[in-house]
């Protein structure tokens, strides 16, 4: 019966076609991280991916199990803050935006990149309860401490921004925030600030206004409550109120549109900084380098990138007329 074997035979490629379809989706978040992340986050998630070199600062390790980016209390990242990191990416550095990717991968991929720390942290705790430094039970609060994300932070309403508020955000930053980022938005310091995997970050241009976790102003109160986990940049929910923070906001955006606070800069404190740079840095060590500079390089390549955008979607332009002429 040589017609029914193949009936059959359809039937048990379909069942089994049907099986492998639904055994898929537990294997999503895999596939598309071995198909968007692995050249730069590495198979493993240790960050040494082949293209992790090219990228400046360098692929987050998620087995160090820390992230830069959260809005929770405890900054430990909720799904929802992995899912927007993908989604939008980190301007600014090689960790791009995503957010064409569908919604079932992205959800997917969070949880995948998550399981990386999950798996890293456990295997530390393990190995101190192996060696006798925990018990059981300490390691599995320290486990469910370092893991489990706390509540989502508040950010209350944005209150209005008025003479006495501008003039209180600016003192602030003045005090606070200037050392490091400029009296005008533009970092005084060019030494190498390394984060928590030794990557030579610098405090932020302000005037830019490109920021890893997004410059929206709920983004920029994140940042300031919160501060960046595993770098130099300070929380500051203890040291000022939400009001304040507010104003902070409003006085980081005032820098981005008015390009600065109309602060002198102090030309020799600039010098004076860059100088201790070079001295302190293998990565400026070439002669004639000049520190300020690079930092001026870093300042108005967005706009050479802008230029050469247009001019190269003119040759497009025009190659296209020209074929279509022909
Ligand atoms: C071209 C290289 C590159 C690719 C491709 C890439 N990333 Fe990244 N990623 C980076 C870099 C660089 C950083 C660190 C930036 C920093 O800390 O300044 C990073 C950081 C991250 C972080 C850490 C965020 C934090 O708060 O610290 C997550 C999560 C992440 N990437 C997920 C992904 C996922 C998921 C994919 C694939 C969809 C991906 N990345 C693809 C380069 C890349
Ligand atoms: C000790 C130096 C230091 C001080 C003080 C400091 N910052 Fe930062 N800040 C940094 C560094 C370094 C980064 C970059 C970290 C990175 O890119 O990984 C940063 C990043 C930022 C960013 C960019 C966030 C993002 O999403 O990329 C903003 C905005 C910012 N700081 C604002 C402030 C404000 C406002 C204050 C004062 C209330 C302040 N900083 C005080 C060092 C500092």
């Amino acid at each position: 019966m040589p017609r029914l074997t193949v009936l059959l035979w359809a039937a048990a490629q379909f069942v089994s076609a049907a099986a492998q379809g639904s055994e898929e989706d537990p294997d999503l978040g895999r596939q598309a991280f071995l198909r968007y992340c692995r050249e730069c986050h590495g198979e493993d998630g240790d960050g040494l991916g082949k293209f992790s070199y090219t990228t400046g600062e360098r692929p987050r390790s998620f087995q160090s199990g820390r992230f830069k980016l959260a809005t929770t209390e405890n900054a430990i990242p909720s799904d929802r803050d992995l899912e927007e990191i993908i989604r939008h990416g980190m301007p600014g550095t090689g960790m791009s935006a995503w957010n064409q990717v569908p919604d079932a991968e992205i959800e997917a991929m969070a949880r995948y990149v998550r399981g990386f720390s999950l798996d890293a942290i456990r295997g530390e705790l393990d190995r101190a309860v192996a060696a006798g430094e925990l018990s059981a039970a300490e390691a599995d609060a320290e486990f469910a401490r370092r893991t489990t994300p706390g509540p989502a932070i508040e950010i209350p309403p944005a209150p209005p921004f008025d003479d006495e508020r501008r003039a209180r955000g600016e003192r602030i930053y003045l005090e606070a925030c200037a050392s490091c980022h400029g009296p005008n938005g533009r970092r005084l310091r060019n030494d190498p600030m390394p984060d928590f995997e030794g990557n030579h970050t610098l405090p932020t241009n302000i005037v830019g206004g490109v920021f890893k976790g997004g410059n929206g102003s709920a983004d920029i109160y994140s940042r300031l409550y919160l501060g960046m986990d595993g770098t130099a940049m300070p929380g500051y929910r203890d040291a000022y109120s939400k009001d304040e923070l507010w104003d902070l906001v409003h006085t980081i955006e005032r820098i981005i549109v008015e390009g600065g606070l109309g602060q002198p800069e102090d030309e020799a404190a600039m010098a004076a900084a860059a100088t201790a740079a070079r001295d302190a840095s293998s990565l400026f060590d070439q002669p004639g380098d000049e520190v300020v500079t690079s930092n001026v390089n870093r300042d108005t390549s967005p706009i050479l990138l802008g230029v050469g955008g247009v001019l190269l979607l003119l040759l497009i332009a025009g190659s296209a007329l020209l074929t279509s002429r022909r």
